[in-house]
């Protein structure tokens, strides 16, 4: 790859990136469409959290997609807050428009992407394991999709009852209500709900779309399985947000019941042609990044 004088700088901070899958897709979609971009890692620990946001300005960088741990913390930094984000309560997305940064999530809007590729979200029943920051991101997204009913089932029952408690106060908020950031799909009526894993052999008998957010099953946990196998059925579509392994327990087992999957592959190459749009207006060639990204894995 050759950056001329006249290149766009990108990149991600996080903290460590030595693992970063996101630098190979970015670049090979930059090369493919001949562009005189490229996308840098820099690992960017809390305390110069500030520094990297005034440097990133100063070297005019274009844009920045920010990882673990630094979704959250990385706010206070930003001057503005795409107002979904602010309500997701997480960024990972920074563009730099004139020396203003800008942030945006596009983990959960790039997570249903592909979903919507394969189903309507209309009227269905989503049922979501786990509460920790991918959760969040993916069930407000879909909150204001057009689903009738959301419902997160976590180990820790009281956390998933904060997590509701806060998002129905967040979609009663008016500002967003009138907002033009609300999706024209939106269910006012839809029904959140919350509990523990005990609840779940009722509940999935007529949920439609399932998404595994726990961190069970990931490598090098690979033989686990967040639910019993014995309670899943054809009708479902099983998404589990895991990547490494590209095909989880979870997944494997959907799969012997007749049940559709999507593998979390998905969710991360289409947060990553979100973002890519953001910074440069560019459809990113989706099934390009995801070759690459599965040649990594
Ligand atoms: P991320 O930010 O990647 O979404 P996280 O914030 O660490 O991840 O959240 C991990 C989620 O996996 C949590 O919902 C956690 O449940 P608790 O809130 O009870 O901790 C869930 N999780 C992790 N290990 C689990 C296990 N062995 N069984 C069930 N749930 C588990």
């Amino acid at each position: 790859m050759m950056v001329t004088g006249n290149g766009k700088v990108f990149g991600l901070i996080g903290d460590p990136i030595g693992h970063s899958l996101s630098t190979f897709m970015h670049n090979t979609v930059f090369d493919e469409l001949n562009l005189d971009y490229v996308y840098v890692p820099f690992n960017v620990g809390k305390k110069d959290l500030c520094n990297a946001i005034n440097g990133a300005k100063g070297l005019n960088i274009k844009g920045l997609n920010v990882t673990t741990p630094h979704k959250v913390e990385i706010m206070e930094f930003i001057d503005e807050i795409d107002p979904i984000a602010k309500m997701i309560g997480a960024v990972n997305t920074i563009k730099f428009v004139n020396g203003k940064s800008i942030a945006y999530n596009t983990d959960g809007i790039g997570a249903i992407r592909y979903l919507e590729e394969i189903t309507s979200l209309k009227n269905k029943k989503v049922i979501i394991l786990g509460v920790g920051g991918a959760s969040r991101a993916v069930g407000f997204q879909l909150s204001i999709l057009g689903i009738n009913e959301l419902l997160f089932v976590n180990r820790t029952v009281e956390k998933a009852k904060f997590l509701i408690n806060d998002f129905e106060n967040k979609l009663n908020n008016p500002s967003l209500l009138n907002s033009k950031y609300l999706f024209s799909g939106f269910n006012k009526d839809i029904i959140f709900n919350y509990g523990g894993f005990d609840i779940l052999k009722e509940q999935i008998k007529d949920c439609d779309i399932l998404i595994n957010a726990t961190s069970v099953g990931l490598y090098p946990n690979v033989n686990n399985s967040p639910i019993d196998e014995n309670i899943l059925h054809s009708d479902l579509i099983v998404y589990d947000l895991i990547y490494n392994p590209i095909e989880t327990k979870l997944l494997e087992e959907a799969k012997k019941v007749g049940a559709k999957t999507v593998p979390g592959v998905k969710m991360l190459v289409y947060q990553g042609a979100e973002s890519l749009k953001i910074w440069t207006g560019i459809d990113a060639p989706v099934d390009l990044m995801e070759k690459v990204v599965m040649s990594k894995l």
